[in-house]
């Protein structure tokens, strides 16, 4: 008796839901440009490292009709997104949209100003050229120039799988009105081949993590995997960290992201309290580490403050010496480089095993304890020309902009977890030591 009314609802929902549809999908193809509306739990940007520039280069779909765009990876202090926007660099699309002077989204942005234009001297009306709209700074942080352009909106989707599938474009998520900046054609001097711009994982209001938390819902979070080689991924949102079938959510370490007060407030830095060179501390200058170590993966190696660069290498040189591993000439840009031959490889992942300990101890999330962060002899060293394999970490002067800035190699192949809700970060070791890779890991 009681199943008879639900099987009547069932019916009558069906009905409803037949003649409800056909507008129904109508409403989102007008909403979304022919895009159904989406709310992932979370999206993946796949990267992959440029040989000749060791930048990371990331790719997203963008614009009607959806073209692929590469951008660089730039975690480090940039705002927002920019891409080259000019007539000349084949920005097409029918869904873009300035952002108006002086609006909400327009405040945002770094250095918001107005733009007048007499005209477009020409040209059609495009994102480059439009009159009466929000404009702000778009940077290159690799070669530090900064460009000026117009805040625009335009469809932007990322796959909500990982490997996404390149020919069939498997499940899409789009957000239909991302913002970003154009940068002037100049501007990308510098950058990796086909890199049309930067992508900052900033936590910048418009950077991509935050901007993305906002359009899906999802946490202000996201999960960087530098390939060394084959396929690397941004995973932002709520996402389980599974790396062929197995769940690695759980087993990071954590460290707290801090700010610090003298710098912009939109890179990440971390507390590192001591280097571990085979168990025994190198003695560094504390008031300088206090300065906070910074993450960046515009810089391709770790670089270091004079007084501890010379301090670790010390040590580094000692331990080595021990192991009786010979010294070959240095190989710019690095100053310790050993015969690769007498160092043996790894069964498993045929990295360098090295036979030194290499610690960085961070801060703890427990106030005075310290979480260790393990760098494998794939992170510390890096081949050189004549088969010369060299610590991957260069001089950085005397006053540097931070005496600690840990560089793309060292993160490579390591799972590293920004929550910005929690402002921590969380790592795992290299993923070589089980026997994976960022290439490995599993969305959807
Ligand atoms: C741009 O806007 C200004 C102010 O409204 C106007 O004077 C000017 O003619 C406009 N330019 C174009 C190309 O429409
Ligand atoms: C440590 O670094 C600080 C900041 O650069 C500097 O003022 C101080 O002189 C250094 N101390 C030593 C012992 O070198």
């Amino acid at each position: 008796m009681a199943r008879l009314p639900s099987h009547r609802l069932a019916a009558l929902l069906l009905l409803l839901l037949v003649v409800v549809s056909p507008c129904h999908a109508a409403a989102a193809a007008a909403a979304g440009g022919g895009q159904r509306p989406t709310r992932p739990k979370a999206v993946a940007m796949p990267v992959v490292r440029d040989g000749a520039t060791r930048q990371y280069v990331a790719t997203f779909q963008q614009r009607t009709p959806r073209v692929a765009v590469k951008a660089v990876v730039d975690l480090s202090g940039g705002a927002t997104l920019w891409v080259d926007c000019d007539a000349a660099a084949g920005y097409a699309s029918s869904s873009y949209a300035g952002v108006p002077c002086g609006s909400k989204p327009c405040r945002l942005v770094e250095s918001p100003s107005c733009s007048y234009i007499a005209s477009c001297l020409g040209s059609p009306p495009s994102p480059a050229c439009l009159n009466r709209t929000c404009t702000g700074h778009a940077e290159n942080t690799v070669t530090s120039s900064v460009g000026r352009g117009n805040v625009v909106t335009d469809v932007l989707s990322l796959p909500t799988t990982f490997p996404s599938a390149p020919v069939r474009q498997g499940p899409l998520a789009t957000a239909p009105a991302f913002l970003f900046t154009c940068g002037p054609t100049s501007l990308t001097q510098g950058l990796a081949a086909g890199a049309a711009g930067m992508a900052s994982l900033s936590r910048a209001r418009v950077a991509l993590p935050a901007q993305l938390a906002g359009t899906f819902r999802f946490s202000r979070k996201f999960a960087l995997c530098l390939p060394s080689v084959d396929a690397g991924v941004v995973v932002f949102g709520d996402a389980r960290y599974v790396f062929d079938g197995m769940d690695h959510s759980n087993s990071l370490l954590y460290t707290p992201l801090i700010t610090r007060t003298t710098d912009r407030s939109s890179e990440y830095f971390i507390s590192l309290k001591r280097v571990v060179v085979d168990d025994r501390a190198v003695p560094l200058n504390a008031t300088l580490l206090d300065v906070g170590t910074k993450l960046s993966t515009v810089s391709p190696y770790t670089v270091l403050e004079t007084s501890i660069h010379e301090a670790v290498a010390r040590a580094f040189a000692a331990s080595m010496a021990t192991a009786g591993i010979p010294r070959v000439p240095a190989v710019a840009p690095f100053e310790l480089c050993y015969d690769g031959s007498k160092v043996e490889s790894s069964a498993i992942t045929g990295e360098p095993a090295v036979p030194v300990v290499f610690e960085l101890h961070v801060q703890s999330e427990v106030r005075s304890k310290v979480a260790p962060w393990m760098v494998s002899g794939a992170n510390l060293m890096a081949r050189a020309d004549g088969g010369a394999l060299c610590l991957a970490v260069v001089d950085g002067g005397a006053a540097p902009e931070a005496p600690v800035v840990i560089g793309g190699h060292m993160m490579e192949e390591i799972l590293l977890v920004f929550d910005l809700e929690k402002s921590r970060l969380g790592f795992s070791p290299n993923l070589g030591a089980f026997g994976l890779s960022c290439s490995k890991f599993r969305l959807g």
